[in-house]
């Protein structure tokens, strides 16, 4: 049995994932603003019959301190982690800040997906087959990265904030194993495609509505777990791998380009050392 850490676990993918992975008895944290949500997916595998071990995190991971705090926290209590799933996300239709000055999107979406990945890194290696399932929005038509203002302060749109998110991560994968060289880690993107969960989020009316009716028109969340149980299982031989809907894609275009994967990383370690 594994030790699953699943970022955004409280609901959504997230929620589905570690219900169904408290149920085969895979030892499961659960990181999430709403502990109580948490605490609930852990009673309904329990009521079930699940006997495993669960840890419920509480935890605001827009924040830079808290995805360290979570990080430390995770380590002292289990020294070795299998896997680590990316979910977390919340869309906001309006430009917001975090109290440490970063966009919130940037923060929540990327920021805190670089953190947890290269935070649990050490304690991943320890596993026989440790894999990071970042679930995003993997592509291989890159949409444009506003190097000079990630935070779009000059021109925000949450559209756009999304979609540049999705980059971010794909670039986020591909420097992953050029970051970690003899690592045995396996990285992971994911596309689910469009999914009826919480759509977390902060919208104005237009896209309130659009997110209506993919609610009642996107798959049921166990089609997108099911192939992400399958990758946490037998994640592929290759250091990274994407896919679309279950649906294997080429890494070797320009959305997972080296340079600019290498590009952000130093970026990203000089935004965070300020
Ligand atoms: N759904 C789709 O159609 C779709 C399509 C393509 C890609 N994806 C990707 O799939 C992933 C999961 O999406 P989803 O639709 O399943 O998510 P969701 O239902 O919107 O759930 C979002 C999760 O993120 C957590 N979260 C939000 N803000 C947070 C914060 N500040 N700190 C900690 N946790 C926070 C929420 O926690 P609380 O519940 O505790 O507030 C919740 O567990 C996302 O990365 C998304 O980009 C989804």
């Amino acid at each position: 049995m594994k030790t699953i850490v699943i970022s955004g676990g409280t609901d959504g993918i997230g929620a589905g994932l570690a219900l169904a992975c408290l149920r085969r008895g895979d030892t499961v944290v659960i990181v999430g603003r709403d502990q109580a949500k948490g605490a609930a997916l852990v009673d309904a595998a329990r009521k079930g019959g699940a006997v495993a071990e669960a840890m419920v995190v509480r935890a605001d991971l827009s924040l830079v301190s808290e995805n360290e705090r979570v990080v430390k926290e995770i380590k002292v209590r289990f020294p070795t982690v299998d896997a680590l799933v990316l979910c977390a996300r919340f869309f906001r239709s309006r430009h917001a800040v975090t109290a440490e000055g970063f966009e919130h999107n940037l923060a929540l979406f990327y920021l805190s997906r670089f953190l947890l990945g290269h935070g649990l890194a050490d304690a991943m290696e320890r596993a026989q087959q440790p894999v990071v399932v970042n679930v995003a929005g993997p592509g291989p038509n890159p949409t444009d990265i506003h190097w000079d203002d990630l935070g779009l302060a000059r021109n925000y749109d949450g559209v756009t904030a999304l979609m540049q998110g999705g980059r971010l991560n794909d670039l986020l994968g591909a420097a992953f194993p050029a970051v970690h060289p003899e690592s045995r880690i396996r990285y992971v993107l994911v596309n689910p495609g469009s999914t009826a969960t919480s759509f977390a989020g902060e919208y104005d009316p237009p896209t309130a509505a659009h997110i209506e009716s993919m609610k009642r028109f996107g798959k049921p969340v166990e089609q997108s777990v099911a192939p992400i149980l399958t990758l946490l299982d037998t994640p592929p031989d290759e250091p990274l791998s994407a896919f679309v809907e279950g649906r294997r894609i080429s890494v070797d275009g320009p959305a997972f380009d080296r340079d600019d994967a290498l590009r952000l990383h130093t970026l990203t370690e000089k935004m965070l050392s300020r």
